[in-house]
């Protein structure tokens, strides 16, 4: 990748509802049972609550403490998001003014590849001048879920993940980042005005490993690298089933991935900040290390980017 101005990720942050739903308080209300869940989803609980711009700013602003940055010195802030609070104005203008951002703010939708889209975007805007960003995931799925449907409603969790991305001379972290889309596939999860979420869970399982398989592959190829040399794997979670197969078919070993999904659920285009913090918290991440992240979602659309840490 030809670029004299990279990105790198100086401090990261997460913000999740206080309110945690297990799968028997699933179980109470709608016909399903944590046996279920756990096999074929992974998940145990997930936060629910609260608003997008809520969890994005907290997070934001957790990110902006870790790197030592005060909220005046960003440029952009850059929110992933599939439930905007509203349609209009653009949850960032929010998120922008809660954190006292000067700077210029736009949402992503991408689906639950909309954080590596926004990650990738962010990496463009350095290398035409900008020196900080604030690139961040936040949903609250649960406000578009319709609490009767047992097909989505197990799925789905609240959050957000942030992190500071900033302008170094040079190549930066990032080594390569594969964006996709097939929009003659729209029609496998979607939500219309004032409607709740649906989804072909089948159908997307079987799409999703294949789309993230071969974006993965090409995001490694692109960065010089092979299945080997990945350190560190952090997949969107949205089946701790579609994860391991992902690793598999990979040959990324499991231990390698990254997984939140039994505490957060999917949460979309929070999940890959949500696992990233969680990877940096609990030291996963060397000096040197490679990171593949890897996300599909509705569209559908995918998305990898391959980071050398500390690059
Ligand atoms: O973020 C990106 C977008 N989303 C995804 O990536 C989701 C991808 N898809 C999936 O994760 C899976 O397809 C699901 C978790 C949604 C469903 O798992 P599955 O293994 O595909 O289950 P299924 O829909 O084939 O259902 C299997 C059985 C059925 O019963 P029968 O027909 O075998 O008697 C369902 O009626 O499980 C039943 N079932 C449930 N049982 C208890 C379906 N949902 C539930 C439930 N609790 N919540």
């Amino acid at each position: 990748m030809a670029t004299t101005r990279g990105g790198i990720i100086t401090g990261w942050g997460i913000g999740v509802p206080d309110n945690v739903v297990t799968n028997e308080d699933l179980s109470a209300r709608m016909d399903t049972n944590d046996a279920w869940i756990r096999e074929r989803t992974g998940i145990r609980e997930r936060r629910i609550g609260g608003t997008t711009s809520q969890w994005a700013i907290e997070a934001g602003l957790a990110a902006l403490e870790r790197a030592g940055r005060r909220p005046d010195e960003i440029d952009a802030v850059i929110l992933a998001t599939t439930t905007p609070d509203q349609i209009i104005p653009a949850t960032s203008a929010t998120v922008q003014d809660g954190i006292g951002v000067p700077g210029g703010a736009f949402d992503v939708n991408a689906a639950c590849s909309g954080f590596v889209y926004a990650l990738t975007t962010a990496h463009g805007l350095l290398a035409i001048g900008a020196e900080r960003l604030l690139v961040i995931g936040s949903e609250t799925l649960s406000r578009v879920t319709d609490w009767d449907d047992r097909s989505v409603a197990i799925l789905v969790g609240d959050g957000a993940g942030a992190v500071v991305l900033e302008a170094v001379d040079g190549p930066g972290q990032l080594l390569s980042w594969n964006l996709g889309a097939d929009g003659s596939l729209r029609h496998l999860l979607k939500c219309d005005h004032g409607g709740f979420l649906y989804m072909n869970g089948k159908e997307i399982f079987r799409k999703a490993v294949r789309v993230v398989i071969d974006s993965a592959q090409k995001a490694i190829t692109d960065a010089g690298l092979t299945a080997d040399d990945i350190d560190l794997m952090v997949p969107h979670q949205a089946n701790l089933r579609i994860i391991s197969a992902a690793c598999q078919r990979l040959g990324i070993p499991e231990e390698k991935a990254v997984v939140v999904i039994d505490r957060y659920g999917n949460t979309s285009s929070a999940s890959i900040p949500l696992a990233l913090a969680d990877a940096l918290d609990a030291g996963r991440l060397n000096k040197g290390d490679k990171v593949l992240l890897t996300g599909f979602g509705g569209g559908m659309t995918w998305a990898s980017a391959v980071l050398h840490w500390g690059g």
